[in-house]
């Protein structure tokens, strides 16, 4: 096992009610900002239980953040902020209202311009304004991590960036869960988070063993129970148990637990945000895309682990080692694909007409040596995006 440090601080209140227990959690003279999308959190009367849990303090919106968010709509917020000495904010929504209010969380005491974070990956960041999140929508773990991937569409290149950033500054201070908020997602968002989900676990799992028997077997549990669950709930998305299983598996994946102590690799987490910069693809629509090519063409590096997951994930015990990593492959294609995500840029209208200028992307984002050994450099990103037309 690797050396690590792991600290995290969010406090995680789950289970149907919990939205009232906001009033305790934040302090009672707080000035608070509530940030929330488009008309999910109005429509699904989330809003309304956290106004009222906050009735006794001042409380202002802030809306409009979009899938994606954007630094042009979040610098608004800050203005609000300082406007209004604003001291807490509360985020309402899925991943991106929650990356957005991380960026604005950091940015109200930014130095000079608060791109900068983007650009330094958040090395910069010496402070941020306390925040908790009612999660809306489980997919990306942003409940519970330190990370936000924030796009902007007025770069001085003319393209769009997607760029991410960490500070142990952005933990939320608290995420309640409340399964029973994602009743109302609809099965294209259902999907997005069971592939974002198991990318997010495989991209720390399926690199190549170091012993990590603990990490590697919850790694196991939490891609078998998205499995179990992923087809059922998009059947019966008022199940709640089949949601709470859903909801703290997204929550597991990414919150620093499984990744302790591993290597990691990452590689198609960035492919894929540059595709949803040039193309706006949904994150986990890229995924399902880049992640089974990638395994494919890496599968000498990743061979020891790929092995594993056939044989623990799969029951696949049969066969030459390499026809048991195909089918691993294979299934995890199939599973994506069963989830009404296709997994080929084709299926999305987008020809390999478009793979230089998502290299070109990748190169001026640095993003030249990606994966656990360093070894995605340019062309090998090249022919995983070649084989994934
Ligand atoms: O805007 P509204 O009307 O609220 O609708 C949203 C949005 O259109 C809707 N939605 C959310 N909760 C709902 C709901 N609709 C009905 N009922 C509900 N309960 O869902 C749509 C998508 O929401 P979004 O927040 O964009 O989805 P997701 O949670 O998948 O977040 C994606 C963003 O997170 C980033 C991605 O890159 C992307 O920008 N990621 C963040 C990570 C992190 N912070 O650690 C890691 C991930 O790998 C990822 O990169
Ligand atoms: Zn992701």
């Amino acid at each position: 096992m690797l050396n690590f440090e792991f600290y995290n601080p969010t406090r995680i209140a789950f289970g149907k009610g919990k939205v009232a227990e906001i009033d305790k959690l934040i302090p009672i003279k707080a000035r608070v900002l509530i940030l929330y999308g488009g008309t999910s959190a109005k429509t699904n009367g989330t809003l309304d239980e956290v106004k009222a849990a906050l009735s006794e303090r001042h409380v202002e919106e802030f809306s409009g953040i979009e899938p994606n968010p954007t630094y042009e709509t979040l610098i608004k917020a800050v203005a609000q902020i300082k406007a209004n000495n604003l001291d807490y904010l509360l985020a309402v929504g899925g991943g991106s209202v929650i990356d957005g209010t991380k960026f604005v969380a950091a940015s109200v005491y930014a130095e000079g311009d608060p791109w900068e974070i983007l650009l330094q990956h958040g090395t910069n960041v010496k402070k941020a304004m306390p925040f908790g999140t009612v999660l809306t929508l489980p997919a990306t773990g942003s409940e519970m991590n330190d990370g936000s991937v924030i796009s902007r569409t007025e770069t001085a290149s003319g393209l769009h960036d997607k760029l991410y950033f960490t500070s142990e500054h952005v933990f939320p201070q608290f995420s309640v869960l409340d399964p029973s908020k994602s009743y109302s997602l609809p099965p294209r968002q259902l999907a997005n988070g069971l592939v974002d989900a198991y990318t997010h676990i495989m991209e720390q799992y399926l690199t190549y063993p170091v012993e990590a028997r603990v990490q590697d077997r919850f790694a196991e549990g939490l891609l078998q129970t998205l499995i179990e669950v992923g087809p059922k709930v998009l059947q019966n998305p008022e199940d709640y148990e089949l949601q709470a299983n859903f909801m703290w598996v997204a929550t597991l994946a990414l919150n620093g637990l499984i990744g302790s102590g591993v290597p990691s690799d990452w590689a198609t987490h960035m492919i894929g945000h540059e595709i949803t910069a040039l193309h706006g693809l949904d994150h986990a629509q890229t995924l399902a895309i880049i992640l089974p090519s990638m395994l494919s063409l890496r599968r000498d590096a990743k061979r020891a682990k790929l092995l594993q997951y056939a044989e623990r994930v799969w029951h696949i015990s049969e066969g030459t080692e390499d026809a048991r990593i195909e089918a691993a492959i294979q299934n995890t294609r199939s599973f994506f694909e069963s989830l009404n995500v296709p997994t080929r840029l084709s299926a999305y209208g987008i020809s390999a007409d478009a793979i230089p200028a998502i290299l070109s992307q990748l190169e001026s984002h640095g993003m030249v040596e990606l994966g656990e050994h360093k070894d995605v450099t340019l062309d090998k990103s090249r022919e995983v995006l070649e084989a994934s037309i």
